[in-house]
C-alpha cells in the first residue's frame, strides 16, 4: 500500500478522502499549513478507524513524505500551496481535486486563464510531476460515512496512463466508480460541472449532488 499525502487535508473533502483511504489501508499523512492542526486531524481518524495509519505533517512535510499527493486546498490557495510543494513533488504523482471556484458565484462557471486549476498545476510543477486530475464532483457530505458505498462516478484526467490509473485505484478505495476521462486537458469538464452541482444542491436543497455516467461496465478494469 502506498503512502498518500493529503495537503489540506484537514478541510473537509481532504479529511472525507483520507479517512476512506485510512479505512482501505493505505499510510496517509495529512498536510497543512500548521502541523498541530495536522497532528490533531490525524489523531482523529485513528480514533475513528482503530488500527489505521495516519500521521500529521505541514504541506510540505506531507508532500515529502507520501508517494502519491492529493491537494485539496480551495482555488485561492492552490498556486501558493504548489509552490510550497513543488520540490517536494518531483517525481511523484499529484492528485489535483481543486475546483476553480471564484467566490461568490461558485454555482456559475468561471474558468482560469490555463482553462482548468489541474493544468495550472502541471505548469507550476513542470513534467517532472504526473498531475492526475480527480473527485471534483464528490460531495464531502458523501465520504463522511466510512462504511457506505457511494453510488457515484468519479472522473479521473491525467495525461500519464499509469498515473491515471492509480488515481482510477483510489476512487475505487473510497468506495465510488472512478472512470478514466482521458487527457489532463478533459479536467475542464469536470471541474467546471462542480458548479452545476452546486446549483443543483441549492435549487434541489441538497448537498451531495453527484455524476453519473450510463453505458459502461458496473466495474471497469483500471
Ligand atoms: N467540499 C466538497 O464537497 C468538495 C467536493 C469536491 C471538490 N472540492 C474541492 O476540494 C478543495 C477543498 O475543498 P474543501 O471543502 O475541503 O475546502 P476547505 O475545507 O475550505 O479547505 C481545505 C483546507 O485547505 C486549507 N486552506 C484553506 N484556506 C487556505 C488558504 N488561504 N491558504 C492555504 N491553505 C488553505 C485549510 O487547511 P489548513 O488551514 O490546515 O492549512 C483547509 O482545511 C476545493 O478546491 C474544493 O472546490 C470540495
Amino acid at each position: 500500500m502506498k503512502t498518500i499525502g493529503v495537503l489540506g487535508g484537514t478541510g473537509h473533502e481532504g479529511k472525507g478522502l483520507a479517512m476512506r483511504w485510512a479505512k482501505a489501508g493505505y499510510k496517509v499523512v495529512i498536510g497543512s499549513r500548521d502541523a498541530e492542526r495536522a497532528k490533531a486531524t490525524a489523531q482523529a481518524i485513528r480514533e475513528m478507524i482503530p488500527g489505521s495509519s495516519v500521521e500529521g505533517s505541514d504541506n510540505r512535510g506531507a508532500a515529502t513524505a507520501c508517494e502519491i499527493a492529493v491537494l485539496t486546498v480551495p482555488y485561492a490557495a492552490h498556486k501558493g500551496t504548489l509552490e510550497d510543494v513543488k520540490a517536494a513533488l518531483q517525481g511523484k504523482i499529484l492528485v489535483d481535486v481543486t475546483v476553480p471556484l471564484m467566490p461568490p458565484k461558485v454555482a456559475r462557471v468561471q474558468l482560469p486563464p490555463e482553462d482548468s486549476a489541474a493544468v495550472a498545476a502541471q505548469n507550476l510543477l513542470g513534467p517532472e510531476v504526473k498531475v492526475v486530475s480527480a473527485f471534483q464532483n464528490l460531495s464531502s457530505h458523501l465520504l463522511e460515512h466510512v462504511d457506505t458505498p457511494i453510488d457515484c462516478d468519479v472522473l479521473v484526467c491525467g495525461d500519464d496512463k499509469d498515473a491515471r490509473a492509480e488515481a482510477v485505484a483510489l476512487v475505487k478505495a473510497v468506495g465510488a466508480r472512478g472512470l478514466h476521462g482521458g487527457s489532463l486537458a478533459n479536467s475542464v469538464a469536470s471541474e467546471a460541472l462542480t458548479s452545476v452541482l452546486i446549483f443543483i444542491n441549492n435549487r434541489y436543497k441538497t448537498n451531495t449532488a453527484g455524476i453519473k455516467f450510463t453505458g459502461v461496465p458496473d466495474d471497469p478494469v483500471a
